[in-house]
């Protein structure tokens, strides 16, 4: 079967075309004939060698967090999921770039849900994005009806995705950043209150709420932008670190600052919940497909590219030119 993956780690030029074996179920496992696969950010660091060199079969590491298709064979002990239904799974072990993938049942959940079926593209763009989404909003940020909110990088797959989960769970004022004007008209079709250029936020933000600020502050960036971050908390204000897209120097702050001031710093990542608290992400992908075939969320998807043309998508993500949701067709 096809797929698209690589051998060492480095730029875009080292995603290669490949010939590899169709995988087989094992216990636990559906075997998934993927139409598309998700472009995730954590697909660009895995091929920089982020997490490490590549250890996959044959030396080869096959990118690829999120999927739909059809399940073609079920493992043993699967229930609840049949030859042939449509289905969105994350896969915490990546290889989604691929025609045929395994998925475990704990990270797959059925395309027809109780609110209709949910479209295949658009249900690519959800099994790592929106569980992400909802744990930063929920879980880590333990967002509350009426509060207001500032995501940065708001125009991007994670940022859409949060932007319509925190209306879906009652959010007050919902705020973005981008990093270019060109963006700004993008975001604010998402249906925030207000876009800022990422450059001066602060100020702005702090001018538009009256000095008050926000109650959470959703933070892929790192560095500078968490440290401005910090300012723009309300009392009891929380920030929530989940990436580091601007490749910054690990940052500190002072336990004392925070405590003094009334404001916490939280953190999420969707590999150690999938680790320690798998049924969290199932439980949330479901929701997901629920709202989407309800038609309250659009996962934006922006661009559909075959396979071939990974490494374009790879550096469309790269280089901040993306927005919305980049998929990769496999049909
Ligand atoms: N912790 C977790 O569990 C988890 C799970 C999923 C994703 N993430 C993180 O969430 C972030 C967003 O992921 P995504 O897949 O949805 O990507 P994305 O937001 O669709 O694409 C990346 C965007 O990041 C922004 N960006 C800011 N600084 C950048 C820089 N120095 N270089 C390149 N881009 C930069 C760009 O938009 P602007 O310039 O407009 O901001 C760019 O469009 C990433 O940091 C990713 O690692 C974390």
């Amino acid at each position: 079967m096809r797929a698209v993956g690589f051998r060492v780690n480095g730029g875009v030029e080292v995603l290669e075309e490949l010939d590899v074996p169709e995988p087989v179920p094992a216990a636990g496992q559906v075997t998934v004939r993927v139409a598309f696969a998700g472009v995730n950010f954590a697909e660009i660091q895995h091929r920089r060698g982020e997490f490490g060199t590549p250890d996959g079969p044959g030396g080869v590491d096959v990118p690829g967090l999120e999927v739909a298709g059809a399940v073609v064979a079920l493992g043993a002990g699967v229930s609840g999921l049949e030859v042939g239904e449509p289905i969105a799974a994350y896969l915490p072990a990546f290889g989604g770039y691929a025609e045929v993938v395994t998925a475990d049942t704990r990270f797959v959940r059925s395309l027809r849900t109780g609110a209709g079926e949910a479209d295949l593209a658009e249900a690519a763009g959800l099994p790592c994005v929106y569980p992400t989404a909802f744990g930063v909003l929920k879980d880590a940020g333990r967002l509350r009806e009426g509060e207001d909110v500032l995501i940065h990088s708001a125009a991007g797959g994670v940022g859409s995705a949060a932007a319509q989960l925190a209306r879906e769970l009652g959010a007050g004022r919902v705020y973005g950043t981008v990093g270019s004007v060109e963006k700004i008209p993008y975001a604010a079709e998402l249906g925030y209150d207000g876009v800022f250029l990422r450059e001066g936020f602060a100020e702005r933000l702090a001018a538009e709420t009256g000095g008050r600020g926000v109650d959470l502050v959703l933070d892929p960036v790192g560095g500078p932008i968490r440290e401005q971050s910090l300012t723009v908390l309300a009392p009891f204000g929380r920030l929530v670190a989940y990436g580091d897209l601007g490749r910054h120097e690990q940052w500190t702050t002072s336990v004392w600052d925070l405590w003094k001031s009334n404001r916490s710093i939280a953190g999420f990542n969707i590999g150690d919940l999938a680790r320690r608290a798998p049924e969290r992400i199932g439980e949330y992908l479901g929701e997901a497909l629920r709202l989407l075939a309800a038609g309250r969320i659009r996962p934006g998807v922006t661009q559909t590219l075959p396979l071939a043309e990974a490494a374009k998508a790879h550096q469309l993500l790269e280089t901040g030119a993306g927005r919305g949701k980049i998929l990769l067709s496999l049909t």
